[in-house]
């Protein structure tokens, strides 16, 4: 059958070859006008001393109408060139040359979101990963880097702003249509090429650089926001202080600029000088905004200003280098965020994040190196591995050569790459040079996939207490075998107090071993009965195993001085307890007896740090309990969750009562520990209502009634509509009717239905895409429901409807955006863990999806159902 989309080709990093011309510089008009888009692009070409010899080159381009190409001012005939599948190719090519084309594109058709596209009336790019392509004719690879000189023409009223990378150097009007040319004085490849055409209000500042030159910075969105660029404005002061402070980076350009924009497909993008960002990674406001939001804002506003140096001034060679660029600036950002609010927290959170969504991705079909070895669209591969577990790879470095040194590599990094596109090698050259250090093994966690299990037993034989650890790394799709990797372990050894006990002689209370083979073996000199600490800050992302008793997780929980394995102790304790219900063993009142003088003891400190008590009072997820049982059983696992919860919420019930009522504030805070005390009485109203306390729907009513910020009104919102209590569906009407403009909000509100535990929530959400404010073409909006429902409502998901209802969803966003598509379809990479009959359905409906999938959904797909 005849489908619309290309074959699907698979490039593999072993082919790396560079390019046989580059692009010194490129001169592009852009001509708006409504329907249609005319680019002219000069491209000035040399050939590439470092590639092997030739006289053809070749560009890509897609989507393009092309009107004229001319080489060195000579017309080029049809016989003159080929131009076949998105690819361009010219021969017989001097040494250097100018290639002139002009194109026309759409960008009022792009849903797909790369490109050229709309979004409420502005015109505006993402070139990140092969974006650029849509625009005009170029090698689109990040190994070319070129000076760009952009000029956008449009229509003044509509669009009188007009932007591109670096700074305005020429502008005229005429005819009620003006032009505006930018240059940017700083070689890039196109993928962080950014064009905006718009009508955008913006909150102006000024940032004064170490070395005393001053930057105007520039936040525009559509002037109904501009009162929510506050927050950002100030986390864009906070970052560039910090990068000068910590990694001694400073600012580049006179100008740098981010345009907030409703339609994207990711969070944020860092293309040089002129950051395009998706609305909710920008805007914030008390009112509209979460106290989680706010902290999204203020971490993604960092990492893509960090990129101005890891990524846009040192970049990829080729995009399986990507984590050189994403892991770095992730664990910059992680930084950053731990020195701006509580470090503990932040790490606590990170490591949460990474163990609840990396770890399971690295388990299952989609699992891929850091660096990957072959893919066959690149947008699929800005995955979780790329990122968070490329961010704890350099995590494990900077613990290596400690702080010091790995400032001395940094430095080293970018003096001797700027301007360069290198590899993940070229990084760890720089560590390895600067400490002296054999990095040889180290190197195996970029080529090698999957997560290691770290198994740990402890003998104890007199005044000798040894400590065993085997890892093993299970085979991952194309990599059957595995070799030991470089494992650093933090540890302690905490007495019956809790206290640290001496390692050696000399008194060491903490110490890291470095694991590098299968299995080993350590001793220390320790009479007594100890509890070990063990992984502490989460030093490595592997999945540790170590038959703790319950006495020694209590231990842990209530004195180590590490919030890692204070979390993780809890986390073990809920788990135990969860598994035992999940096989028929166990009762949930006795579990939360059990469980309850544990807690009790949190929740009399929380005073110390409410947001870190939250975290630790915080149950697993029903999808990482099923991730523990095989064959999935989903409504077993939500009852399993929903018992224990109800059982710790009436044995605990006076205690969440009181936090409930005693955290409200008066008065609006957004610190830290405001934000700590909204999160745990949210929680401890959550555990009232599951425990059926006759109060609950009160206080949560009268929270929604009168909040001070949207975390308040949201918390409340989600407690009535999570526990289905009186007064939740009017709740729910009255919050659509306050917010119906603010789409942020809106897509909250689709969420926290989406969400709702509970098979029945399956006939929510299909009236929910059904919804006039339901809208295909907004990713936020499609991912407030079928994100929620497919990563977070597994009971309500795996029903013979709820996969009816997702693969439709997911045909219906394909036809539209690709990109978007084939992220939601990773939420079916479960499929193998489902008993038979369930798996025999989702695998029928996905399979008759994939047949008319574009490359970008197929890719997934045939991940996921391969056997
Ligand atoms: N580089 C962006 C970041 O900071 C990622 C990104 C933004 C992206 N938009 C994209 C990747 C679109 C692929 C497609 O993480
Ligand atoms: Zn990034």
């Amino acid at each position: 059958m005849e489908t619309a989309h290309a074959a699907v080709t698979t490039t593999r990093l072993k082919d790396y070859l560079p390019p046989a011309y580059l692009v010194d510089s490129v001169t592009l008009d852009v001509d708006i006008h409504d329907g249609v888009t005319t680019v002219t692009s000069e491209l000035a070409l040399r050939r590439n001393p470092d590639a092997v010899i030739s006289d053809s080159m070749m560009f890509n381009g897609e989507g393009l109408t092309l009107r004229s190409l001319a080489l060195d001012g000579k017309v080029l005939e049809e016989a003159d060139y080929h131009y076949e599948n998105g690819e361009l190719t010219l021969s017989r090519l001097p040494e250097q040359a100018t290639l002139v084309s002009v194109v026309d594109i759409e960008p009022e058709k792009n849903t797909a979101l790369e490109g050229l596209y709309m979004s409420n009336g502005m015109y505006c790019t993402q070139c990140e990963a092969q974006g650029f392509r849509h625009i005009t004719f170029f090698p689109d690879r990040p190994d070319v880097l070129s000076r760009f000189r952009t000029t956008v023409r449009a229509d003044k009223k509509k669009y009188p702003l007009l932007l591109s990378n670096g700074n305005p150097v020429e502008q005229g009007e005429e005819d009620g249509r003006h032009w505006v040319t930018w240059e940017d004085p700083f070689p890039k490849p196109c993928y962080l090429f950014a064009l905006v055409a718009g009508d955008l209000a913006c909150l102006e500042d000024t940032f004064t650089t170490v070395s005393g030159r001053e930057v105007a910075l520039r936040l525009y969105a559509e002037h109904r926001d501009l009162d929510k660029l506050d927050h950002a404005m100030e986390s864009l002061k906070h970052a560039m202080r910090w990068d000068e402070e910590t990694y001694g980076r400073e600012y580049d350009l006179d100008i740098y600029m981010i345009v907030a924009v409703s339609h994207f497909n990711m969070g944020a993008m860092e293309n040089k000088g002129l950051n395009i960002f998706n609305t909710s990674c920008v805007l914030a406001h008390p009112a509209t905004t979460t106290d989680a939001g706010f902290q999204r804002v203020e971490s993604v506003v960092a990492h893509e200003y960090f990129h101005n140096w890891s990524g846009n001034r040192v970049t990829c060679r080729d995009w399986f280098q990507l984590s050189l660029k994403e892991g770095f600036t992730v664990f910059r950002d992680q930084m950053f965020s731990a020195d701006m609010n509580s470090a503990a927290v932040q790490r606590v959170g990170d490591v949460d994040f990474l163990v609840n969504h990396q770890f399971p991705e690295d388990q299952g079909p989609m699992a891929h190196p850091v660096r990957p070895s072959e893919y066959q669209k690149i947008d699929n591969f800005y995955t979780l591995t790329i990122y968070e577990k490329g961010a704890e790879i350099v995590r494990m470095q900077y613990h290596l050569l400690g702080a010091e040194q790995f400032r001395k590599a940094t430095d080293l990094y970018f003096e001797r790459f700027d301007g360069q596109a290198v590899t993940c090698d070229d990084f760890v050259d720089c560590m390895a040079e600067v400490s002296g250090m054999d990095m040889a093994q180290f190197r195996r966690w970029y080529s090698q996939a999957g997560t290691p299990i770290l198994s740990v037993e402890a003998e104890q034989e007199g005044d000798d207490y040894s400590l065993t650890f085997r890892q093993h790394t299970p085979p991952t799709p194309g990599q059957a075998d595995k070799e030991p990797l470089v494992i650093p372990v933090r540890l302690a050894l905490l007495d019956k107090n809790g206290a640290p006990v001496a390692l050696d002689q000399d008194g060491l209370r903490e110490t890291v071993l470095i694991l590098d083979q299968q299995a080993q073996s350590f001793h220390f000199p320790v009479s007594e009965s100890v509890t070990p600490s063990l992984l502490r800050g989460f030093s490595a992302p592997v999945v540790l195993e170590f038959d703790y008793r319950p006495d020694q997780l209590a231990t842990l929980l209530a004195h180590d001085t590490d919030g890692y394995c204070r979390w993780s102790a809890a986390q073990r304790l809920y788990f135990a307890a969860l598994d035992r219900l999940v096989r028929g063993q166990g009762n949930a009142d006795e579990e939360a007896v059990r469980l309850a003088p544990v807690l009790e003891q949190v929740i009399d400190r929380a005073g110390e740090d409410p947001a870190q008590a939250a975290l630790l009072l915080t149950l697993p997820t029903e999808v990482a309990l099923g991730d523990r049982h095989s064959p999935l059983d989903p409504s077993g696992i939500h009852m399993a969750h929903q018992n224990l919860k109800q059982a710790l919420g009436k044995v605990l019930q006076s205690q969440w009562l009181s936090l409930s009522e005693n955290l409200l504030a008066t008065e609006l805070q957004m610190d830290g520990v405001a934000m700590g005390r909204r999160q745990l009485r949210n929680l401890a109203l959550d555990y009232l209502a599951a425990g059926g306390h006759h109060e609950a729907a009160r206080i949560a009513v009268e929270l929604f009634e009168l909040p001070l910020c949207m975390s308040e009104e949201l918390g409340a919102l989600r407690v009535l509509v999570h526990h289905r209590l009186p007064g939740a569906e009017q709740a729910l009407q009255q919050f659509a009717r306050k917010w119906k403009d603010e789409a942020l909000v809106m897509d909250q509100w689709f969420s926290v239905q989406a969400s709702a535990p509970g098979e029945m929530t399956i006939d929510t959400v299909e009236r929910l895409l059904a919804h006039p404010a339901f809208d295909w073409k907004v990713p936020n909006r499609v991912r407030a429901v079928l994100g929620a429902l497919a990563g977070s409502n597994p009971s309500a998901f795996n029903t013979d409807k709820g996969y009816k209802v997702f693969t439709s969803a997911l045909a219906t966003v394909d036809e539209l955006n690709p990109q978007i598509a084939a992220r939601i379809a990773n939420a079916a990479a479960r499929l193998h863990r489902l008993e038979p009959s369930r798996q025999q359905v989702f695998r029928g409906l996905l399979k008759s999806v994939s047949e008319k999938a574009s490359p970008n959904l197929r890719e997934v797909l045939a991940r996921i159902l391969a056997e």
